[in-house]
């Protein structure tokens, strides 16, 4: 038998302990299916006296990962600390440096450095493995690097957080308030360490660009990524959606258009029948459309502790296999010197259906005034619904209008007008729609 493979794991919380945990639970049949044993040698963590339920002991322990991915005698680094700089980058770069490979679920640093840390990955012949920093469990990278060549992709968009449709899902269901949905994916080890960052979508932002880079075989740039996130999502858009045969779902999209590559995340209207809108909960979902395989959807577990552990085991069992000169390709499918410049595709020009909602004064005129402002700014109304706002405020009515295919700047404009016209009592609400599979 060949020699164990040597693993250090930076980072005990849900997802690290998971690890440690799966990797002793199935150590005979790992060893089996890899021709060697993976095994855990070394340790790193903030708190060391914290009961993980998990047995540490003969396992060597470093307060600071760095230090433990230079010095340890490890072939891998496990890099689950998280976060785009401070002791994440440190260790890896470390690892990565003194040549050993490395596994990581650091999305927002693979998002902000992932170039520079290919490149020395490429220079020292090493393997930088990130099965679980997109969509938890589902094994999109694989797929992303290992089985499209044959085709060349128009569209990547999915559900890629699962704290926000976990939210979307309750909220739904069980018209439960916004923040004790989250508190509930906070308790089930969903969320990130600040989930700011799942519900304002710059998680889903950090996942899209590396799907981005993937599918356009162009440089990661999170920076020209559109951002909306879901914390202004009430029980009425909710409602609305249902009634007009959408659910809201939280996507991130990246298309191809004719001035470049379109990168956008934010709440959006899919209709009821896709099988994106069938996602609940937890689950994530990516689609890919391309030329030769069509519309490809994978969906599964997105968070949660066994599932990302998932695909981390999987990257170590792939290193494990590997031997020198049969190692797997470059880390963003192609080498960095092959990734062309990002050309950004402006927000302004995205074409789509529009929800906007309006909540304005019940007077004479003001009907016909919203209707003036779309027909001005040229644009096609597929509906256009007027409700009594309850009880409680008789001069208050909810105007809903659903556009046909139409240009962002177009909406922006109309909406700006409305708002000037004084006629409104709240801010308007735009939800974009999205034709999905
Ligand atoms: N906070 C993330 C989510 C964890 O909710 O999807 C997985 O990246």
């Amino acid at each position: 038998m060949s020699e164990a493979l040597r693993v250090g794991v930076a980072g005990l919380g849900t997802v690290g302990s998971s690890v440690v945990r799966i990797l002793a639970a199935k150590s005979d049949e790992l060893t089996r299916q890899c021709g060697r044993p993976i095994v855990v040698t070394a340790v790193s963590a903030r708190d060391r006296s914290r009961d993980r339920g998990i047995d540490l002991s003969g396992i060597e322990w470093y307060d600071d990962a760095a230090e433990m991915a230079e010095k340890a005698g490890i072939d891998v680094l496990v890099e689950l600390i998280g976060g785009d700089n401070g002791p994440a980058m440190a260790c890896v770069k470390a690892a990565l440096k003194a040549g050993r490979h490395v596994v990581t679920a650091n999305k927002a640093l693979l998002a902000s450095q992932g170039l520079a840390l290919a490149e020395i990955a490429e220079k020292k012949g090493v393997l930088l493995n990130y099965e679980a920093a997109v969509a938890g469990g589902i094994p999109i990278i694989k797929t992303m690097r290992e089985a499209m060549a044959a085709n060349t992709i128009s569209r990547v968009y999915g559900i890629l957080n699962g704290t926000c449709n976990y939210i979307l899902t309750r909220m739904e269901a069980e018209k439960m308030d916004f923040a004790e949905c989250l508190a509930d994916a906070q308790r089930l080890g969903y969320a990130e360490a600040d989930p700011t960052f799942d519900i304002e979508g710059q998680d889903t932002a950090h996942k899209l660009a590396i799907l981005t880079s993937l599918a356009f075989g162009t440089k990661i740039s999170p920076d020209d990524i559109y951002l909306e996130g879901i914390s202004n999502i009430t029980q009425a858009d909710i409602k609305a959606a249902g009634e007009l045969g959408y659910r809201i779902k939280l996507l991130g999209v990246a298309l191809r258009t004719e001035t470049g590559i379109e990168q956008r995340v934010h709440p959006t209207m899919v209709p009821m029948s896709s099988v994106i809108a069938q996602v609940h909960g937890v689950t994530n979902a990516v689609a890919i459309e391309t030329d030769t395989l069509g519309e490809l959807l994978l969906s599964g577990p997105g968070a949660g502790g066994d599932a990302t552990a998932s695909s981390v085991i999987g990257d170590l069992a792939d290193i494990a296999k590997s031997r020198p000169g049969f190692q797997h390709g470059p880390v963003f499918g192609r080498p960095v010197r092959e990734l062309a410049p990002y050309k950004r595709a402006r927000m302004r020009s995205h074409e789509g259906g529009y929800f906007i909602r309006l909540s304005v004064r019940d007077r004479a005129g003001v009907f016909a005034a919203v209707a003036k402002r779309m027909a001005e700014n040229n644009i096609s109304l597929e509906s256009i619904v007027q409700h009594a706002n309850g009880q409680n405020t008789p001069d208050v009515k909810t105007v809903i209008l659903v556009t046909h295919e139409t240009m962002e700047a177009s909406v922006r404009k109309a909406v700006e007008k409305i708002t000037g016209d004084g006629h409104l009592i709240d801010k308007p609400q735009v939800i974009r729609i999205e034709r999905a599979a």
